[in-house]
């Protein structure tokens, strides 16, 4: 064979490995996603070709191999151990009493400290630096063969990365959690719904299903990612602490979950729990706890293990986020797209610290699968910040006089027929004017994440629907502070206020103005996207659909239903009207000439100047740091009229002072925490 075609093989491997890890473990990517598909494609097309060129750890496997019939089992060289659990600070501050006691020491003992994932535990096997096997944890001592599956996680290394830190080990033994992240998740169950397909209970499940498959080509379509947090059997790694290994494994390209806790004592431990129970709601995936581990490998060793966990490590685990409660009523829910959803209003009960009293029971189909009947007991449960979902009906404790629940023919609101395509799970109101539709269309439109209208709230909405004064969107800018002074809960002063919001509302982003019109499929990334590539409402409204779908992740179904809606005429005259009444969207800055190959992927903190000042509640100054520095920002010291952003917390210094003089842009926390998960 060619020497020329075999290294340009070899060249389009390595390229594709560091663009790989750039984007997934570094979150920092270095070619656009079109070159990347463009190397892929020529090495796959070479592979096709030249199959003798086929390697296991080529870029390409990530696509998944032909299925198996069944999973072979194999056992792990050091058995995968669980954790004990510890509920509370006091028995926390127990478990460091028994270290300390065995370790035969009075000093404080350095703990470093996780988050525990809620994912599913894998352990991955290098030998000579590339990725040979992959398996389940099994019952510890065995597990299953997943080595295809695994391959097509992003973010697990094929072949190891040199050169940071010392040799790469002979022998490496990686262990980690797999795991699906919040977003990800409810986009594939919204699709699951869509299809009529069972949805996931929950992240864990859906990381576990996907992880299961025996055809890894089903693996490689779900957004599966790891975080690893420990080794197995080694050979070659000189670490003395668990903290230290960590960094090693970061530097042969492992993924370490950046809020991984440098070593403390135990009063720092807990601090940090506290931090973390804090941030649980906002981060990206589920946690059930933390984990708390002897920092130093000798008293690790010198600790050694009981039968099934260690006894140098423990897992503080927070309450669950399931209960269960009694459902009161079913009733259904007309959202902004028509769609009808059937809630279940619950007997109010906290999960995971928060009050819940309503649970969305998805469609017709679901009620249906689970049976629930209103006056069930039922298991519910929240994950993050998504709505509380019943799980399902403990049916031991059925009296037998629940009543099932019929999803209505009418709409509960307009009483237009309702329509369920047969080929969908989802029943429609399809009025348009229906008032249901009209209030949660201006909800949206009012919202964050679209016009922000400061003082907006659902009630006000429902007012100004019921009443008449609003029909549309548009129609919000026609308030005056008379008219609104006269509606329930408000008086001049508010009146006056929402004007002044309405009024300063009106400068707006391009994308969020798209985001807030409602467009179907057209959520804030798929916003900014056509924002970047169109820049005024103008050029949108008359793109075609294949110029619509030619843009880096537009699909055929987001540029058809951008092309149905502005061949709407309703729709182009609200638009007319909103324009009339002053609303001006504004293009997003021009890119650097370096970024303009790759809109939406690179983080908007990339290559911006920080400063922090004063305290964040949720994150401490390393973590805000780490956070900038992985969305490719740097931080420094001092404000000067290079600082791009200051980050001010509580009772900020004079470094504020400082930027407002400067004209310095200034981000509270909630704004640097849009900023970075915007990246
Ligand atoms: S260490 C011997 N660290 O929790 C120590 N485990 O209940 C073994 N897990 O099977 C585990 N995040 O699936 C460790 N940062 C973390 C973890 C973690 C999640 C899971 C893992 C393990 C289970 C133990």
């Amino acid at each position: 064979m060619d020497a020329e075609i075999e290294n340009r093989v070899a060249e389009l491997r390595e390229t594709l490995h560091r663009a790989n890890y750039r984007y997934y473990v570094l979150d920092d990517p270095e070619i656009s996603d079109a070159e990347y598909d463009r190397l892929m494609r020529e090495l796959m097309a070479l592979e096709e070709q030249y199959p003798a060129l086929r390697r296991p750890d080529s870029p390409t496997v990530r696509v998944g191999a032909p299925p198996l019939t069944a999973f072979d089992t194999v056992a792990h060289a050091v058995p995968m151990l669980s954790l004990d659990n510890a509920f509370g600070e006091g028995e926390l501050l127990d478990f460091d009493r028994r270290v300390r006691r065995l370790l035969e020491t009075d000093d404080p003992v350095r703990y470093t400290a996780e988050p525990k994932m809620d994912g599913v535990a894998v352990e991955l096997v290098y030998e000579d630096g590339r990725l040979r096997l992959a398996a389940t944890r099994g019952d510890g001592a065995t597990g299953e063969l997943i080595t295809e599956n695994v391959r097509t996680i992003r973010s697990v290394p094929l072949v190891l990365r040199s050169g940071d830190g010392g040799p790469i080990p002979s022998v490496l033994s990686v262990r980690g959690e797999v795991f699906m992240g919040l977003e990800n998740f409810r986009r594939l169950n919204a699709a699951r719904l869509e299809k009529g397909e069972a949805p996931f209970a929950n992240p864990r499940n859906a990381a576990a299903g996907s992880l299961r498959q025996l055809d890894s080509r089903v693996t490689a379509a779900r957004p599966l990612e790891i975080y690893c947090y420990g080794v197995g059997h080694v050979e070659g790694l000189d670490v003395d602490s668990h903290y230290e290994m960590l960094l090693r494994l970061a530097g042969l390209g492992f993924r370490i979950n950046p809020l991984v806790q440098p070593p403390g004592d135990v009063s720092e431990v807990i601090a940090f729990h506290a931090r973390l129970m804090e941030m649980r709601p906002t981060l990206p995936y589920d946690i059930d706890g933390m984990v708390v581990k002897v920092d130093n490998l000798k008293d690790q060793r010198r600790l050694g293990a009981k039968s099934r966990s260690p006894r140098w490590a423990i897992a503080w685990k927070f309450a669950a986020l399931q209960e269960t409660t009694v459902v009161e009523a079913i009733e259904v829910q007309v959202g902004r797209t028509g769609a009808v959803t059937p809630v279940a209003h619950l007997k109010p009960v906290q999960v995971g610290g928060v009050m819940v009293s309503r649970a969305t029971l998805h469609n017709a189909d679901e009620v249906r699968k689970k049976d629930v009947r209103i006056g069930d007991v039922v298991l519910v449960q929240r994950a993050g910040d998504v709505i509380p979902e019943v799980v399902k009906v403990i049916t031991s404790r059925r009296a037998g006089d629940e009543i099932a629940f019929v999803m209505p023919d009418r709409c509960p609101v307009c009483d237009t027929a309702l329509q369920r395509p047969p080929d969908e799970a989802v029943t429609r109101c399809v009025n348009a004017a229906c008032p249901a539709q009209v209030k949660a269309r201006i909800r949206h439109f009012a919202a964050k994440g679209a016009l922000d209208i400061d003082g907006l709230g659902a009630k006000l909405v429902d007012q100004l629907v019921d009443k008449g004064l609003a029909h549309d969107f548009a129609d919000l800018f026609r308030l005056d502070a008379d008219t609104l002074a006269g509606l329930e809960r408000m008086g001049p002063k508010s009146a006056e206020n929402l004007v002044a919001a309405l009024h300063r509302s009106r400068r707006v982003d391009l994308s969020r103005f798209l985001h807030g019109l409602g467009i179907r499929h057209v959520g804030e990334r798929a916003a900014d996207l056509l924002a970047v590539r169109f820049r005024s409402l103008d050029a949108l409204a008359d793109a075609d659909a294949d110029a619509l779908s030619a843009v880096e992740g537009i699909g055929p179904e987001i540029a058809w239903s951008v092309r149905r809606f502005f061949d709407n005429p309703e729709n182009r005259k609200v638009i007319h009207r909103l324009l009339e009444a002053g609303v001006t969207p504004i293009p997003p800055p021009e890119a650097a000439p370096d970024a303009d190959a790759d809109p939406g992927a690179s983080s908007p903190a990339a290559g911006k100047i920080f400063v922090l000042t004063g305290t964040l509640s949720t994150l401490k100054r390393e973590e805000a740091k780490a956070l900038i520095e992985a969305a490719g920002g740097k931080v420094t010291g001092s404000v000067s009229g290079k600082t791009d952003y200051v980050v001010a917390g509580e009772s900020p210094g004079s470094k504020l002072d400082k930027a407002r003089k400067l004209g310095v842009t200034v981000l509270d926390e909630e704004g640097f925490r849009d900023m970075i998960r915007a990246g």
